[in-house]
């Protein structure tokens, strides 16, 4: 027996993510809104209200760096999300530094451990949010959070999560893609 809820956006986890957009005064956003869309080209795709001050600064330059964050920045990502950039400047309220992207103009964050630099491709108004398909051109990685073999170290990059208002970070890992091969656990 299953209880019908009213149309919702029940998708969950989901991530909780720091964008950073705007060329001349960048600002900060807390996004949830946030997933991967395509391998090639690959792209991400992000839903923002227009009333937010971040949409039009996304949308007037066209491109945007996807932060992620590690689970100990919860207070970063809370706050970015609760406050304006027409307001405060969030960068130094939460002493946080900019840093160059590598294929754009805007900045991203010295001390997220991930950023993926985005060029937006399409923008589509979907009715609250409009979601903005961004091309991944390149993605910075902090030498902090790689193994030593080079790869990303998800332990190390401690990602976050966004469930129904609550901030969670990952568990136990459960196995890897194609291990239903080696027969039931
Ligand atoms: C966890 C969390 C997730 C959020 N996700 C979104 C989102 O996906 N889209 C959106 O438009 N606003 C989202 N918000 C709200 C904005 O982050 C918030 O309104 C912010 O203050 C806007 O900043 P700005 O005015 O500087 O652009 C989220 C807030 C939080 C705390």
């Amino acid at each position: 027996m299953k209880v019908m809820k009213p149309g919702s956006t029940a998708l969950y986890p989901v991530p909780a993510v720091l964008v950073t957009c705007g060329l001349e005064t960048p600002n900060i956003i807390t996004l949830a809104w946030v997933g991967t869309l395509c391998s090639d080209p690959p792209s991400v795709g992000i839903g923002v209200r227009p009333e937010r001050f971040s949409h039009g600064l996304i949308a007037e330059a066209g491109e945007f760096v996807i932060n992620l964050p590690r689970a100990d920045q919860v207070d970063v990502v809370d706050y970015c999300g609760q406050v304006s950039g027409r307001e405060v400047d969030k960068w130094a309220a939460c002493e946080l530094t900019p840093a160059p992207a590598s294929k754009i103009r805007t900045p991203l964050i010295a001390e997220c451990p991930v950023a993926l630099e985005c060029r937006v491709s399409q923008r589509l108004a979907v009715g609250a949010h409009d979601l903005f398909i961004g091309e991944v051109l390149a993605v910075q990685i902090d030498e902090s959070v790689l193994d030593d073999q080079g790869r990303l170290d998800y332990e190390k990059a401690r990602p976050l999560a966004y469930i129904g208002g609550y901030y969670w970070q990952l568990g136990e890992l459960l196995g890897r893609f194609g291990d239903w091969r080696k027969g039931p656990r």
